[in-house]
């Protein structure tokens, strides 16, 4: 990992944003490789790493994706995508909840990793819609004990999208509960 980073972690994580609007110039090998580690360094429950990533860099393929995804129309202009899979039998206990936080952990660093990189990325459903993950399984040949958890469209940005303010003091209670007096 000999790239030198430009911005600290804190910089990245409040810059992240979800990016829909590409340059459609290609995504290099060695980002590709940058965020696929990043993606396997995230925790995961019992240390089981039931996660499995489909790097998609064919523009027909992003383009059928495309067709078949409502809300990831951006998929055509990603320099590329990677599909976010986990195995629930791969996953502490065997269960599909550990597995889905496992894959959502490492879906996250991908997308702290892109912005890192001064790439954009978005996170776009697949899970839990059967119907989208059927017609993900179909296009990609994913097994059907296989969870699609999401496809992440990577590209450069355009520099449209920005960080939203998302702070809000209300959603922390210091010590314990408390009642919310604004609902
Ligand atoms: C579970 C999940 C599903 C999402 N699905 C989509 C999606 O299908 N299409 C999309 O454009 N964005 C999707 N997003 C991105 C959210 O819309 C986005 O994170 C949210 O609006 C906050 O904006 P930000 O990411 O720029 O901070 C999803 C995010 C999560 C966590």
């Amino acid at each position: 990992m000999e790239k030198t980073m430009l911005k600290d972690t804190l910089t990245v994580i409040h810059e992240r944003k979800s990016v829909r609007h590409f340059t459609g110039e290609p995504v290099s090998k060695k980002d590709i490789q940058y965020l696929l580690r990043a993606a396997m360094a995230a925790p995961s429950a019992v240390h089981m790493l039931p996660w499995i990533f489909i790097v998609v860099t064919d523009k027909k393929m992003l383009e059928l994706l495309s067709q078949k995804l409502p809300f990831a129309k951006m998929l055509v202009s990603a320099g590329m995508a990677i599909v976010v899979c986990v195995d629930p039998r791969q996953a502490a206990m065997g269960k599909e909840e550990f597995a889905i936080l496992d894959g959502a952990c490492a879906s996250e660093n991908i997308l702290l990793a892109a912005e890192a990189l001064e790439l954009g990325a978005v996170w776009t459903a697949v899970y839990p819609s059967k119907e989208l993950m059927d017609e993900v399984r179909q296009l990609l040949n994913i097994p059907p004990a296989i969870i699609p958890l999401n496809i992440i469209p990577v590209g450069h940005p355009t520099g449209e999208d920005k960080p939203r303010r998302k702070f809000k003091d209300n959603a922390i209670h210091w010590e314990k509960w408390r009642t919310r007096t604004v609902l």
